[in-house]
C-alpha cells in the first residue's frame, strides 16, 4: 500500500491491523459467550474497527452509536462531556461493550464510562483499538486493549487529523509539517 504524503511512517499496517481485531474478536467471544451485549461504537473515530471487530465475531449481539466530547477549559479536555448523539438502547440490565479508537488523556472514556454506569448495566467494558498510556491524566484502563504505542499523534483507520485522514486503511504517524 501506497503511503499518504503527508503520514511520516506506517505504525500499523493494513494485516496488523487485521491480525489484532481478529484475535480480539476472539477473546470477546468468549467473555460473552451465551449472552447478547450491546456493543456502542463511540463515533467517529472508531467506525473502522468497530466495523471489523464485530464481523468477527460470533457472538449474538446488537449494536448502537454514541457521539461525545469533552470541553474544558484551555486545551485541556477535563470538562464536561458533551453528548451529541446519545444510545437509542436502554442499557439497564444489558451487557455493554464500548468500542473506542484511542485512549490518549483518558478523560473522555473517564467521564462516558461513569455516565453509562448510571444506567445500571449488568456489565460495561472498554475495547480500544490504541492506548497511549503516557499520555494518561486520570485513572483510566480499558479492559481490552489491541494495541499499546507510543506518545505519537496518528491518524488513520478512522483517526483523524482536522477530520482528514479517517479513510487511510493503515495507522500511521503525522507529519509534524502538516500541524506545525
Ligand atoms: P482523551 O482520552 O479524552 O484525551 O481523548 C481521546 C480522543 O482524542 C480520541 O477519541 C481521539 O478522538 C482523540 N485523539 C487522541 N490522540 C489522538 C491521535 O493520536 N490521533 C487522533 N486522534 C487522537
Ligand atoms: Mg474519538
Amino acid at each position: 500500500m501506497e503511503k499518504h504524503a503527508d503520514v511520516e511512517y506506517v505504525m500499523l499496517s493494513e494485516e496488523q491491523i487485521a491480525t489484532g481485531v481478529k484475535a480480539m474478536a476472539e477473546r470477546l467471544d468468549k467473555l460473552y459467550d451465551g449472552r447478547t451485549p450491546v456493543v456502542v461504537c463511540v463515533l467517529k473515530g472508531s467506525v473502522m474497527f468497530f466495523a471489523d471487530l464485530i464481523r468477527n465475531m460470533k457472538t449474538t449481539l446488537t449494536i448502537d452509536f454514541m457521539s461525545v466530547s469533552s470541553y474544558g477549559s484551555g486545551t485541556k479536555s477535563s470538562g464536561e462531556l458533551k453528548i451529541s448523539k446519545d444510545l437509542s438502547t436502554n442499557i439497564e440490565g444489558r451487557d455493554v461493550l464500548i468500542v473506542e479508537d484511542i485512549i490518549d488523556s483518558g478523560n473522555t472514556l473517564y467521564k462516558l464510562k461513569k455516565l453509562l454506569n448510571e444506567r445500571k448495566p449488568a456489565s460495561l467494558n472498554i475495547v480500544t483499538l490504541l492506548d497511549k498510556p503516557e499520555r494518561r491524566e486520570v485513572p483510566m484502563e480499558p479492559e481490552y486493549t489491541c494495541f499499546v504505542i507510543e506518545d505519537e499523534f496518528v491518524i488513520g483507520y478512522g483517526l483523524d487529523y482536522d477530520e482528514r485522514y479517517r479513510n487511510l486503511p493503515y495507522v500511521g504517524v503525522l507529519k509534524r509539517s502538516v500541524y506545525e
